[in-house]
């Protein structure tokens, strides 16, 4: 992955004032991963907001957050045993992390096409899989496709999520064995 590096000049030499040293006006540059993770990671460290989710032991259950830049953010509970099933999400990067108690997520090393098939044979040695704990999350670029789950039988976990763009789509999928399904593609009206 690589960040951006900044672009000011040096500040060994500048006898500019400051105000007078800024070319443009200030715009709100969009989010990128690493900054999306920051954002995860320091909510995440909000034990009161945190706590604050209302927890569910039928479902998950959601609370939505301002993310950074725009971005669109979410708290979410994870009883034992939920899941997400395969989805991606579209042109968006993103982040997420435990907060509590534990996630699994598994993922595929390949980016799918993007329009045009029903069924897709995938190749083998491009499943991932990694364990969160809490503390511990990732990023992840454009056309990611995940499956994220609460294996625990008996804890509950918690998760901070940031996604940017906002989710234009999720593309569902089943999967069995190698073949992926696509089932549904959601809006966000669909999981408002
Ligand atoms: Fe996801």
């Amino acid at each position: 992955m690589s960040l951006p590096t900044s672009s000011s000049a040096p500040t060994t030499a500048s006898p500019a004032p400051t105000a007078a040293a800024s070319p443009r006006p200030a715009a709100v540059a969009a989010p990128n991963q690493a900054e999306l993770l920051d954002f995860v990671r320091r909510t995440a460290a909000d034990t009161d907001l945190i706590a604050s989710l209302p927890l569910d032991p039928q479902g998950r259950t959601w609370v939505r957050l301002e993310g950074p830049g725009g971005s669109e953010a979410w708290l979410i509970g994870w009883p034992p045993g939920t899941g997400t099933g395969w989805h991606d999400h579209a042109e968006s990067v993103g982040a997420f992390l435990t907060a509590s108690g534990e996630l699994k997520e598994n993922s595929l090393a390949a980016r799918l096409p993007a329009d045009g098939w029903k069924t897709l044979e995938l190749s083998e040695k491009i499943d991932r899989e990694r364990q969160l704990t809490a503390g511990q999350g990732r990023a992840f670029g454009r056309h990611h496709v995940h499956e994220v789950l609460n294996e625990s039988l008996t804890e509950h976990a918690v998760s901070v999520h940031a996604y940017y763009p906002p989710l234009p789509q999720i593309r569902r999928y089943s999967r069995s064995g190698q073949v992926l399904r696509l089932e549904s593609v959601e809006r966000p009206e669909d999981w408002q």
